[in-house]
């Protein structure tokens, strides 16, 4: 059986892309396929890889549009998922193209560094003993040191995709939750602020980079969990923790939203004033009435048992 591999390629601001057929062996991995396309067929095709065992994160691509590790997924179990012998290879999303299905790590390096990513030490540090951590310290951000840097999750990332300039990559935030997490850094609540800064409640919750983590991690999860700690650390006077505050606090009461001053309990009175004309439309339009008096759910206390559970499992999980 053969497979069909069309690759986007990218030379000297030249694109296209250009199909390679190759017959498909039992256990072949995408990276195994393109090197045998390179030294058989095509050796200016260009592509990063390392270690071949899923753990340096070099060889990232996409394929048919959703990012995978090369090294690791089956040419056959990809051809079973799409019921197709034909397969779309690009290089991830939201990087610069730097050559082929090879990008740019540069401005992602740069990124990383806003959120101050190394253990400032606490007092206690010696270039001998370093700093004291037991085990169940270390396992508070065992997981989240398995990253290996393979930018899947941001390639599918709908925020970067709609503005990377406010915002922070997907594994910039596991760095930032690791970190907060480990015991021996003397002031995770500098971490946190920079995170903050840095876009923490700009994410659009879309799941995407969490879906596509190849190690299982949980992006996504690592963002709320930061959200969490802002208001334990006292970094909750922004816009989005008070949006935040501001839901928790109808859906506690009454079991529903009250539109009508959401925004103004999120961005303060003035700012939430340059809203008004939309405010009118709504008004106009029958979908909001600021003189209604706010429903209360009838299956309020059903509610409250579930927000109550919520925050026993988070401080579990804690
Ligand atoms: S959940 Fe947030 S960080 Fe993750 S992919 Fe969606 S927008 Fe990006
Ligand atoms: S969080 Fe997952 S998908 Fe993102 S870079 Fe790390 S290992 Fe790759
Ligand atoms: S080559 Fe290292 S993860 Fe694929």
């Amino acid at each position: 059986m053969d497979v069909k591999l069309r690759i986007h390629r990218f030379v000297e601001d030249k694109k296209w892309v250009q199909d390679y057929t190759l017959p498909v062996t039992v256990g072949m991995t995408v990276l195994e396929a393109l090197t045998q396309i390179k030294e058989h067929q095509d050796p200016t095709l260009s592509f990063t890889c390392s270690c071949r065992s899923s753990i340096c994160g070099a060889c990232a691509v996409r394929v048919n549009g959703n990012a995978e590790l090369a090294c690791e997924i089956l040419v056959e179990n990809l051809m079973k998922r799409y019921d197709t012998d034909e397969l779309t290879i690009e290089p991830l999303g939201n990087f610069r193209v730097i050559r082929d299905l090879i990008v740019d790590w540069d401005p992602k390096y740069a990124r990383i560094k806003k959120i101050k990513p190394t253990v400032h030490p606490k007092a206690e540090f010696s270039a001998e003993e370093g700093c004291k951590q037991s085990p169940e310290e270390f396992n508070k951000f065992k997981k989240l040191a398995g990253c290996i840097l393979c930018g899947s999750c941001v390639s599918e990332c709908n925020k970067n995709s709609w503005n990377q300039d406010d915002f922070l990559d997907p594994f910039v935030f596991v760095k930032a939750a690791k970190i907060t997490r480990d015991s021996r850094d003397k002031d995770p609540k500098e971490h946190l602020k920079a995170v903050v800064d840095a876009g923490l409640w700009r994410c659009f919750n879309c799941q995407e980079c969490t879906a596509k983590c190849p190690k299982g991690l949980d992006p996504a999860g690592a963002i709320e969990k930061l959200k969490e700690a802002t208001f334990k650390m006292g970094l909750d006077d922004n816009v989005g923790a008070r949006h935040a505050k501001a839901i928790y606090d109808d859906i506690s009461d009454s079991g529903t939203l009250d539109e009508s001053k959401l925004n103004i309990k999120s961005e303060g009175f003035f700012a939430a004033g340059l809203r008004a004309p939309m405010a009118l439309r709504l008004m106009r339009v029958g979908k909001m009435n600021p003189l209604d008096k706010h429903p209360v759910n009838k299956e309020i206390d059903t509610i409250r048992k579930i927000v109550k559970n919520a925050e026993a499992a988070s401080k579990e999980e804690n």
